[in-house]
């Protein structure tokens, strides 16, 4: 693991984090992710609390104190599909990047996904303008499965979402 770094689930009472991070990542990367800051930005405290009051989890990467990247397990809880984890929210800072980091925050969600034996594929969506994280998603076993043409539009630019999925079994 790179020196120095620490990834662990956030407890509800550590949103701010989550918030920072999330609404660094939707300003940063809009391409990236469907949300957008705007509509984010004045939710109450409340709704960051929500967000990290559930079964599923959210892993950060703290670089010393730091918190420098996230990355998110969402589970279903509708019995037909409850065999199905979904990886979101996938960032690291800029600052950060290309040090492993990203793939350390997924092999995390790989790990805590593989823990429960509930499940038996891990699936996410990566735009197409995200090379990167589409080579991550591709290192890390992920094969792409599908893809839905025009999904994303930032300004009068429209983005496929390519879907990809990775057997836990
Ligand atoms: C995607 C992202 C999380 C990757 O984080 P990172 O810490 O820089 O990535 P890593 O250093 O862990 O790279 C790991 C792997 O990604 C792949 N990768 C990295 N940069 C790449 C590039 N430019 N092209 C193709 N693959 C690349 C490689 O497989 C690399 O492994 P390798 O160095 O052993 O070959 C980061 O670039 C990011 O936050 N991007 C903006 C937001 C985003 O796109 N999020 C994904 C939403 S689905």
């Amino acid at each position: 693991m790179t020196p120095n770094l620490i990834i662990r689930a956030l407890t509800p009472d550590e949103w701010p984090i989550f918030k920072k991070l999330r609404l660094e990542s939707l300003a940063d990367s809009p391409s990236a992710f469907s949300a957008s800051p705007e509509s984010l930005v004045d939710q109450p405290d409340s709704y960051w609390f929500d967000r990290l009051d559930t079964a599923d989890k959210t892993f950060v990467a703290f670089m010393g104190k730091t918190p420098v990247g996230m990355a998110s397990i969402y589970t279903k809880s509708n019995p037909k599909i409850s065999h199905i984890a979904e990886a979101w929210g996938v960032y690291v800072s800029p600052k950060y990047r290309g040090q492993k980091i990203g793939k350390e925050l997924l092999q995390t969600i790989i790990a805590e996904a593989s823990s429960r034996s509930q499940f038996k594929k891990i699936r996410l969506g990566v735009t197409s303008s995200q090379s990167q994280a589409f080579g991550l998603y591709k290192s890390l076993g992920f094969v792409q499965v599908g893809c839905y043409k025009n999904e994303i539009r930032v300004g009068d630019k429209y983005f496929d979402e390519i879907l990809m999925e990775k057997s836990l079994e």
